[in-house]
């Protein structure tokens, strides 16, 4: 097994955190794409299929041992190629993507017309296409590899705050992250000159495993937040995949849509992303109560997130907000206003058709895949799993670079799929200063039973992981 967390390179990403590109590294609004450019990756895979001399892959892409096998595996991003070797970077201590998140990019299960996911998005489209003909253009297969100008700068993020850590976001290299939001593309898309846009992507960000446990983002409490909590449900949410597909919605008005209405132009906005949002919901929902919460985005002013009471539990269903002037100035809108919304698509879909673990998206299980077709918005899930789940405690004294996070990871290169949960169940701090953590690791599978053997194996290679990678001192 690969070890996915390497202490010494853990530590070098903690350094090299001081020394992040902050704004003022980046001059020009038009940086160069992160992403393989298509001719490129053509190029790549052309040489590593014909040309014997073509250049050795990186020595610690143990994984692919040529880079014909490296080229061949590629995904395709709306006609872009990503090989993993652009994305796992074992010998780059500024790289922190694992092999099971490489594993996510190209699934883009928003695109599949019989997936929950597919028919939400599809709802979504035709609710903007009905209340907005012809206007909204959707984009669904931008490169989620993005500069750190775009996923932060771009979006007006504080060159100090704390989603741009390691901890908390994927770094291809110290420039190049996996986006953590589909916000990472409201710049570029207004520079093209689009008024009216929809943005559905897959979206990376480290996180604990069943953040339901874990329901405040530390950054809320120490920082401004950044993101809507969107990874966020009151179902099952742990687990190997911290990707999520997200939507953005963006609307750009001039000052002659505004002029007659008697109100300015931030007013008129927040008016009509309101009347839009509470339709959305409706279109969704059905006649449900909603409230709307004043929050806190970067990139918007004022900011809002929408509720709605919904079997029983006020429910987050997006945030959203009246755009930054300084965004639409930069991006070539001067005195024009804007809205824009995020929401999670996951978390409406397991709503929506009572889907009680988020692992069943990635499932290729016909008894999940078959129970869902295109247009059929809420159909009622029916489970076919109730395997056991199988419980196992580990205590350890903690040190200073602890973090659940780096926990997860390596308990989830292990158990992958098979880890439902790690929950922190004891913590205490002793005479000495010294502070121990015990977790519980809930495995289970939703498709078999597993064998005691198995889940003993899993368990011990965690401990080993865990000691070694984490150096910490198991008790
Ligand atoms: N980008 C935010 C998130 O990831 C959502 C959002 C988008 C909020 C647009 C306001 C406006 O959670």
């Amino acid at each position: 097994m690969r070890p996915l967390i390497r202490t010494a390179c853990l530590r070098a990403r903690v350094r090299a955190m001081a020394t992040l590109p902050t704004t003022a590294a980046f001059s020009s609004t038009r940086a160069p794409s992160p992403c393989p450019s298509p001719s490129r990756a053509r190029r790549l895979l052309f040489a590593a299929r014909f040309l014997p001399s073509a250049p050795p892959p990186p020595a610690g892409a143990r994984a692919f041992r040529t880079s014909a096998a490296a080229a061949e595996a590629a995904v395709e991003v709306g006609g872009v190629k990503i090989a993993r070797e652009d994305v796992v970077k074992e010998d780059d201590p500024t790289n922190n993507v694992p092999d099971t998140i490489y594993s996510k990019i190209g699934l883009q299960l928003h695109r599949r017309d019989n997936h929950p996911l597919g028919i939400l998005k599809n709802t979504i489209y035709d609710y903007f296409d009905k209340s907005f003909p012809g206007q909204f253009v959707k984009f669904d297969d931008l490169c989620p590899l993005v500069s750190t100008k775009q996923n932060f700068d771009d979006v007006l993020v504080p060159a100090d705050h704390v989603s741009r850590s390691y901890n908390d976001t994927y770094y291809v290299d110290s420039q190049t992250v996996l986006r953590c939001h589909t916000s990472a593309h409201q710049a570029e898309l207004l520079r093209e000159g689009h008024r009216h846009f929809l943005v559905i992507g897959d979206v990376y960000r480290r996180d604990s495993i069943d953040s339901t446990h874990y329901p405040v983002f530390h950054q809320v409490t120490v920082f401004p937040r950044l993101y809507l909590n969107v990874f966020k449900t009151r179902y099952v949410m742990n687990s190997i995949d911290l990707s999520r597909i997200q939507m953005e919605g963006f609307r750009v008005f001039s000052p002659d849509d505004w002029s007659g209405s008697g109100m300015d132009g931030t007013a008129y906005a927040a008016t009509d992303l309101k009347k839009t949002l509470e339709g959305l919901a409706t279109h969704l929902f059905g006649a449900v109560e909603m409230r709307w919460v004043d929050t806190y985005f970067p990139f918007t002013n004022p900011s809002f997130e929408l509720e709605i009471y919904f079997q029983g539990d006020w429910l987050e269903v997006l945030g959203c907000g009246v755009t930054e002037q300084e965004i639409l100035k930069s991006n070539g809108r001067t005195d024009h206003v804007a809205w824009a919304f995020g929401l999670g698509l996951e978390r409406l879909a397991m709503v929506l058709f009572d889907i009680p673990d988020i692992r069943l998206f990635w499932s290729n299980d016909q008894r999940f895949t078959s129970q869902f077709s295109k247009g059929k918005l809420g159909v009622k899930f029916k489970p076919f799993s109730k395997f056991p789940p199988c419980y196992k405690d580990m205590s350890f004294w903690i040190n200073d670079e602890f973090t659940e996070n780096n926990l997860c990871e390596v308990v989830r290169g292990i158990a992958g799929d098979l880890v439902e949960e790690v929950k922190l169940i004891d913590n205490f701090t002793n005479k000495k200063g010294m502070t121990s953590h015990c977790y519980r690791i809930a495995y289970r599978s939703m498709e078999r039973s597993l064998t005691d053997e198995e889940i003993n194996d899993m368990q011990w290679n965690v401990r080993e992981e865990v000691k070694s990678k984490l150096r910490v001192e198991l008790r």
